[in-house]
């Protein structure tokens, strides 16, 4: 894995800006994996700047979303269709109709994840997929877990993550319990990948992804897999 060592979290922005920004210029017609959260809120600012400055165009960009709380609809304020809405697609030139976020409506979830994992295969794969990372190490939803799934599917978020999200809800009792989330296989399948980490929180998450061991215990440690992987932090995120 590549590292790149920032001094802030606008650095991070910058430098995962910069690092979307050439992939979208060699093709105006890429395809863009994206996450929530709060950690790429920064990087979002800045291609909302870039595009308004004419700098990137989205207007033949499409995007895959990793995940999505469920049930939740998409007008809530807490799901993930809105905060893309919210934090880059109201802002830039994107054409809404191809952007693609798992479907917290759905009546079958299990049916929605398989024809999720189809569309990502069918409109993909992805030629840059952005991450986050949990500080338990998940990435997307995939938890901790003895193993971990390969495709699309829905999850049980664990514990600590309905206490680390409780943050965005008005108590924890709010958040819901259950997503659809990409898999470990559908992330590993972009062409590249970068992964933006913050703060002490994330320390022993970072730690054991780049313990240079699979460890299921941290699902990020599975990016070892894959050989375009750029992880952008800062010295407290790389603390441990
Ligand atoms: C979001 C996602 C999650 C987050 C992770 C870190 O789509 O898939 O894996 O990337 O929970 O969240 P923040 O950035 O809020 O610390």
């Amino acid at each position: 894995m590549k590292i790149i060592l920032c001094k802030s979290y606008e650095e991070i922005s910058v430098r995962a800006a910069e690092i979307v920004a050439d992939v979208m210029k060699a093709d105006p017609a890429c395809v863009l994996g994206l996450a929530t959260g709060s950690t790429p809120v920064g990087l979002y600012q800045k291609l909302i700047e870039m595009n308004q400055s004419g700098e990137i165009d989205f207007s033949e960009v499409t995007t895959v979303n990793l995940d999505e709380y469920y049930p939740i609809a998409p007008d809530n304020d807490q799901s993930y269709r809105y905060f893309m809405n919210v934090n880059l697609f109201d802002h830039v030139n994107i054409d809404k109709s191809k952007t693609y976020v798992p479907d917290g409506t759905a009546v079958d979830p299990v049916e929605a994840c398989a024809t999720y994992e189809a569309l990502v295969a069918q409109v993909g794969p992805a030629d840059i997929q952005v991450l986050g990372i949990g500080q338990n190490g998940h990435i997307g939803f995939n938890e901790p877990d003895a193993a971990l799934e390969v495709a699309t599917h829905v999850t049980d978020l664990t514990e600590s993550t309905i206490k680390a999200n409780a943050r965005f809800f008005s108590s924890e009792a709010d958040v819901p319990t259950k997503a659809l989330t990409m898999g470990i296989g559908t992330i590993l399948s972009a062409k590249k990948i970068i992964i933006l980490a913050n703060g002490a929180a994330k320390a022993e998450a970072v730690k054991k992804m780049l313990s240079g061991k699979l460890d299921t215990s941290c699902p990020a440690s599975m990016l070892n897999l894959h050989g375009d992987v750029t992880v952008i932090c800062d010295e407290a995120a790389m603390g441990r």
